[in-house]
C-alpha cells in the first residue's frame, strides 16, 4: 500500500521513447538532398542489407510497419477465408489481427511462465484439438525468446509453419542465433517505442527469394512488369518510405549500445526490488539473450491486494504490505512516471472472446470465462490460464533509455513503499 506522497518528476518518465543520435538526420538529409523523397532509394537498401546479415537471413523487405509484414507474412502462408492459425495469447493485437485480414480465424495457446511465451505443451494439445492446422504466429513477448526449439520441433511434427513476430526482439539470441531468424518467415518492428526507431516501419525477413520478391511486388500495389499499370494480384501500399529508413539507417549502429542500456535498467530494477514480493520477468538464462525491451515485474500471489478489472476500468482495495498492478499504476502516474499492465491476452479480448483457447491441458472453449479464471485451476495446481494470471499480477516497468539512474532509483523506491 502506498504510503507516502512523492514530488513529481519533472519531467515525464516514459515506458519507452525513441533515443536519437545525430546519423538519423544526415541520412534523412541524404534523401532529400538527393531527392529520393519516396519508397526507394539508398537508405531502404542499406538497412535491407544490414538487417539481413545482422539477424542471418537472406533477405529483409522493409515494410511501412510491423503489421504490414505481418500481413503479408499471412498472405506468404496462404491463409484462407475459414482457416484456423494458431497464435501466441500474451500479445500485442498486431500479432493477431492479420490474420484475421486474410479471413483467418486465430486460435489462442495459452502462456508459460518460464518465458511468458507461447507454451509447447498447450501448442501439442492444440494439435490434437485441430489437427488441420497449418500455421503457428508466435512472438516473443518484451524481447524475451520463447521457447524456439519445442515450438519448431511441433510445427515440423504437423507439416506447420511459423511466422515469427520478433517485433520487440530485436537483437535478442535463442543459442546464439538472433531471433527474425527461426521462423519460416519473421517480422520485425521499428515502431516508435521499439528498441531502436524509423519513428515508423517493419520488415519482413526470409530465406525464399520467390517469398521477397511477392512481398516486393504485393507491399507496392502489385504492378506487373509492363509499361502502364498492370495488375493480376492485389496489391498494397506497404513500402517503406527512404525517409524513414533513413532514421532506421541512423540507429542501426546503436543496436547493441540501446540493448547493453535496457539490459542495465533491468539489473538495476532486479536489484531495487530485492526483498519484495515481486519477480522480474523470467527468461531462458541457458540459451537466450534477450534485448530487454521493457522490463516487467510480477507480483507474488499472495503479496496481492484485492483488484477487480472490467473492460475499460479498475479498482483495487489497498492493504498494508500488499499492492497491485493498478495501485503501481497510479502511483507512478501520480509522480509522473508511466508503467502499464500487461498486454491483456487476445482471448480475453472483446473481439477475440468468441475464438479458441488452449491450456496445457487441452481445454478449449469459445467463450473466454477470463473474469473468473482466477478460481480456475489446471490439474496440476496452477491457474488455468496462465496468460491472464500474469495479466492480473504482472506490470510493465518505465524501461525508458533516456531515463537516468536517480530517476529510475526513485520509480524503485515509489513502487517499494507501494509494499509498505
Ligand atoms: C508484438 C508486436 N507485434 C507487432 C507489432 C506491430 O508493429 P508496428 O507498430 O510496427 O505495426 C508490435 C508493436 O507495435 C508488437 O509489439
Amino acid at each position: 500500500m502506498n504510503t507516502k506522497n512523492f514530488t513529481p518528476f519533472e519531467r515525464r518518465v516514459w515506458l519507452a521513447s525513441p533515443l536519437m543520435h545525430g546519423e538519423e538526420l544526415q541520412y534523412m538529409k541524404e534523401a532529400y538532398e538527393t531527392n529520393w523523397m519516396s519508397t526507394v532509394g539508398q537508405n531502404i537498401n542499406e538497412i535491407e542489407k544490414t538487417i539481413a546479415e545482422k539477424i542471418g537471413v537472406k533477405y529483409a523487405v522493409g515494410l511501412s510497419t510491423g503489421t504490414a509484414a505481418l500481413h503479408m507474412a499471412m498472405k506468404l502462408a496462404g491463409i484462407k477465408p475459414g482457416d484456423k492459425v494458431f497464435c501466441s495469447d500474451l500479445t500485442f493485437d498486431a500479432t493477431v489481427n492479420p490474420v484475421v485480414y486474410e479471413g483467418g480465424v486465430p486460435v489462442f495457446i495459452d502462456t508459460e511462465y518460464d518465458t511468458w511465451n507461447m507454451d509447447p505443451v498447450a501448442l501439442e494439445k492444440a494439435f490434437e484439438l485441430y489437427p488441420e492446422v497449418r500455421v503457428i504466429v508466435v512472438a516473443h513477448l518484451y524481447g524475451t525468446p520463447g521457447k524456439i526449439d519445442e515450438i519448431k520441433r511441433i510445427a515440423a511434427e504437423h507439416d506447420a509453419i511459423v511466422i515469427e513476430d520478433a517485433a520487440e526482439s530485436l537483437g535478442s539470441t535463442y543459442k546464439g542465433i538472433q531471433t527474425g531468424s527461426f521462423g519460416n518467415i519473421g517480422c520485425i518492428s521499428f515502431n516508435g517505442n521499439k528498441i531502436i526507431t524509423g519513428s515508423a516501419g517493419g520488415m519482413l525477413l526470409t530465406d525464399s527469394y520467390h517469398e521477397m520478391c511477392k512481398v516486393r511486388k504485393w507491399s507496392t500495389q502489385a504492378r506487373d512488369d509492363a509499361p502502364w499499370y498492370q495488375h493480376e494480384e492485389l496489391g498494397y501500399n506497404y513500402r517503406i518510405s527512404n525517409v524513414i529508413a533513413g532514421v532506421v539507417r541512423g540507429q542501426l549502429p546503436h543496436l547493441e549500445e540501446h540493448i547493453a542500456m535496457k539490459t542495465a535498467i533491468y539489473n538495476r530494477y532486479k536489484e531495487g526490488f530485492k526483498g519484495l514480493p515481486v519477480s522480474m520477468n523470467p527468461w531462458d538464462e541457458v540459451n537466450s539473450v534477450p534485448n530487454h525491451w521493457l522490463s516487467c515485474l510480477i507480483i507474488d500471489p499472495d503479496a496481492m491486494c484485492p483488484q477487480a478489472r472490467d473492460d475499460h476500468k479498475a479498482v483495487y482495495r489497498p492493504e498494508y504490505g500488499k499492492s497491485c498492478p493498478t495501485e503501481l499504476f497510479e502511483v507512478l502516474d501520480r509522480a509522473n512516471a508511466l508503467g502499464r499492465p500487461i498486454w491483456k491476452p487476445m482471448h480475453a479480448q472483446p473481439i477475440y472472446r468468441m475464438n479458441g483457447f488452449v491450456n496445457r491441458d487441452g481445454w478449449a472453449r469459445g467463450l473466454s470465462d477470463a473474469y473468473i479464471t482466477g478460481g480456475l485451476v489446471g490439474k496440476d495446481g496452477k491457474p488455468a490460464d496462465i496468460g491472464y494470471d500474469i495479466f492480473a499480477r504482472g506490470f510493465c516497468l518505465p524501461t525508458d533509455v533516456n531515463m537516468t539512474v536517480e530517476e529510475q532509483e526513485k520509480v524503485i523506491e515509489i513502487i517499494r513503499n507501494c509494499f509498505e
